[in-house]
């Protein structure tokens, strides 16, 4: 129906109206079909506008002819004071878990045996998405819907009828053919990115966020005033039915295809299966793409396909005998926060923790948690006692997503971040525009200390083996370690070492050659290893590239002290290091804690000058792979020398490689480098190569 040519509204009479108005609301239904269930729309979304404008118009001049479904409910009414309760036709079950593969087969096995059948006989399933959003039940008399319910208790629940006519997968009005009387259950249902949404505008506002998706489509459908519910997008997926004046098919999956065509968005990933094996590949399924949903789901539900099946099975304490569902392990869970620790990184850095009482979470057990800094904490208002949701995905280290609200205990208080350091006693700092409140003890500062020293023997910087966080926190406990030279003096200790609890003569006398092995290193590494604030892995190559030698670089960050200096200016004029990096750097070297500590080291270690005459050297340009074990230096070494000199260090061997270095055991990559014909160079070839020999 074209609205070109249509009457102004102002000069409709109430009878032109009326008419006017049914044919708006069936051709909007139409169009809603069209878009929502068959993704075909025939019109444009601004003739779409149009339509509901027009008959917006009408009905703001003639309110006495608005229909109880017309399409402009879906905005919402005015609020009210209270619910009305509605009492289900049929309770409103819940579902039995299923974990375990054995759990499912255990379900069929209770099936078939309530049946009567045979131990093997087939039984057909529905396996359908378990949706993690609110159920709720619609209403349809004559076609038209009546009634919109939660599930409560699930016998009394609340009417939120106006609230679902706001949800647009709700049909206001059933297709031709509905049964006279049909309830209809399904979820309600928040998308990822709706949420996501939602939160954001709440964060502006300053209101509390939801803490996930179901949370927002329960609070988003208890609201009393409809056109917030209709402000929130919500989804409706139907898989279930009440009281109906027809049967909707003889199989669960009929009924589900009858209910699509009646108008009802169903799962498209729902789906007949044949026995258990089906059921089980279809978890792993949906598994594998639940990432990729738009929207939440926490398992899968299997239903005996055939109804009169289910009829006979019933149900058995709030759960039917005839459906399970089958839940993927939890991400989230909740659990008590039961202290609120902080910890000093290398630089300082105190990092709120959250020690929380176990709980198992997507697999593990979690008992700790990361808060980031202070202002996550106040933004999430976290206090001790309270009730949180802690979420783990992967390996990612598990987080606290946000607080169970009303689970708070009465006396809490706002959680005070220290002004001092928890470590040391120093001062704590937070600097202007700075997120990260800072412990100012330096050295003096035990946590600062253990993490400068593990920092300092990592495998990127002086890559001693056998030394962890443990050892270190050990022997700096003792005095045995307190400053990175004293590393080296380790050696003539072992009998001291050796006596140490989880320490053995031999374990001793590894430390001691393993620290023997890196008296000699890189000026990158040297440097990187010093652990300067803002002076990671590529700044130390730019610094020992730009400066060459020890030394050399010493006597320039002395000088670069002033700003004014050409030292000064030819830090900053090194690529990428800018003022806030030069400044860090020249700082660590000006402090006489850090100087007495590099004399102290000067001597302990011999720093190799960086070798600038990359364009020069025999690998400039070349692709190199290392493999197998090398004795006179470790493979990152090696790659760092390789990089060094000019070549690129590539992880496998193909027609491109130049060489491949390969040490004792080369394994493989010897054999495909062979067969390409690509030269292979033993160790001493390869120390021959880079000079070293
Ligand atoms: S069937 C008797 N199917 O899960 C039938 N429930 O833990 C009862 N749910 O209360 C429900 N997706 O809110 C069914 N595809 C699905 C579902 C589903 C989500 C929810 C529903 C139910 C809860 C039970």
């Amino acid at each position: 129906m074209s609205r070109r040519g249509a009457k102004a509204v102002e000069s409709l009479s109430a009878a032109e109206a009326a008419v006017e108005l049914a044919h708006l609301a069936a051709e909007i239904a139409r169009h809603d079909q069209l878009y929502f269930n068959r993704a075909a729309p025939e019109i444009s979304d601004f003739a779409y506008d149009a339509l509901r404008q027009r008959l917006n118009a009408i009905e703001a001049r003639f309110p006495t002819l608005v229909a109880a479904d017309s399409p402009s409910r879906r905005v919402g009414a005015p609020p009210v004071a209270d619910f009305g309760k509605v009492t289900h036709s049929r309770p409103m079950l819940s579902l039995d878990n299923a974990f375990e593969p054995a759990d499912v087969h255990e379900f069929l096995a209770r099936v078939r045996r309530f049946l009567g059948l045979a131990a093997e006989a087939p039984v057909a399933l529905v396996g359908e998405p378990k949706i993690d959003g609110v159920s709720a039940v619609l209403r349809y008399e004559g076609g038209r819907l009546v009634v919109g319910a939660t599930r409560g208790d699930g016998s009394l629940g609340e009417d939120v009828t106006a609230n679902l006519r706001t949800i647009r997968d709700v049909p206001l009005a059933l297709t031709q053919g509905a049964p006279s009387l049909l309830e209809v259950r399904g979820e309600v249902y928040m998308t990822r990115a709706d949420f996501d949404a939602l939160n954001a505008a709440r964060d502006a506002a300053g209101e509390p966020r939801f803490v996930n998706p179901r949370n927002a489509a329960a609070g988003s459908l208890r609201q009393l005033d409809s056109r917030i519910t209709a402000s929130r997008r919500l989804h409706f997926f139907a898989y279930a039915w009440g009281e109906t004046a027809a049967p909707l098919g003889a199989s669960h999956w009929q009924a589900l295809e009858r209910l699509r065509a009646l108008g009802f968005q169903v799962n498209p990933l729902a789906r007949p299966l044949a026995d258990v094996a089906a059921a089980l590949a279809f978890y792993a399924e949906i598994q594998a793409a639940r990432a990729t949903l738009d929207y939440e789901i926490d398992g899968v539900v299997y239903k005996i396909d055939d109804l009169a099946w289910q009829e006979r099975l019933g149900m058995v304490s709030r759960a039917p005998r005839w459906a399970i569902a089958h839940k993927f392990p939890a991400e989230q869970a909740e659990t008590t926060l039961e202290a609120i620790s902080i910890q000093v990184g290398r630089t300082g850095a105190l990092t709120p923790v959250a020690e929380l009482a176990p709980v198992h979470v997507g697999g593990a057990m979690v008992a700790r948690a990361t808060l980031h800094n202070e202002d996550e904490i106040a933004r999430k208002d976290l206090r001790l006692g309270d009730r949180v949701i802690v979420q783990r995905a992967g390996d990612v280290i598990p987080q606290v997503v946000a607080v169970v609200p009303g689970a708070r205990p009465k006396d809490s208080l706002p959680f005070v971040f220290p002004d001092r350091c928890p470590a040391c006693g120093s001062r704590a700092v937070r600097e202007e525009g700075e997120v990260i409140r800072r412990c100012t003890g330096g050295l003096i500062c035990p946590a600062q200390a253990v993490e400068r020293l593990r920092h300092f023997v990592g495998r990127d910087a002086f890559d001693v083996e056998g030394l962890g966080e443990k050892q270190i926190a050990a022997f700096w406990q003792d005095g045995l370690i307190r400053t990175p030279g004293d590393i080296f003096r380790l050696a003539g200790r072992e009998a001291e070492i050796a006596l140490r609890e989880g320490w053995g003569e031999q374990s001793a006398a590894n430390l001691v050659q393993a620290v023997a092995a890196r008296r000699t290193i890189t000026l990158e590494r040297f440097i990187f290893a010093l652990g300067i604030r803002q002076a990671g892995q590529a700044t130390a190559r730019l610094l020992a590239r730009n400066y060459g030698s020890l030394a050399a670089w010493r006597s320039a960050m002395a000088e670069a002290g002033d700003p004014e200096s050409p030292a000064y200016q030819e830090l900053t004029a090194i690529e990428s290091i800018g003022a806030k990096v030069a400044g860090e750097v020249v700082a660590f070297c000006a402090e006489p804690h850090n100087r007495a500590a590099l004399d102290d080291l000067a001597g302990q270690v011999t720093v190799q000058d960086f070798v600038p005459s990359a364009t020069t050297s025999k690998l400039a340009g070349r692709t190199v792979v290392i493999t197998g074990t090398l004795t006179a230096m470790t493979r990152s070494e090696a790659k760092a020398r390789a990089e060094a000199l000019g070549a690129k260090v590539a992880g496998a061997v193909s027609a491109r490689t130049d060489y491949l270095i390969a040490g004792a055991d080369p394994g493989a990559k010897a054999t495909r480098a062979r067969e390409l014909g690509v030269p292979v160079l033993d160790e001493a070839a390869w120390l021959e190569l880079i000079g070293a020999r």
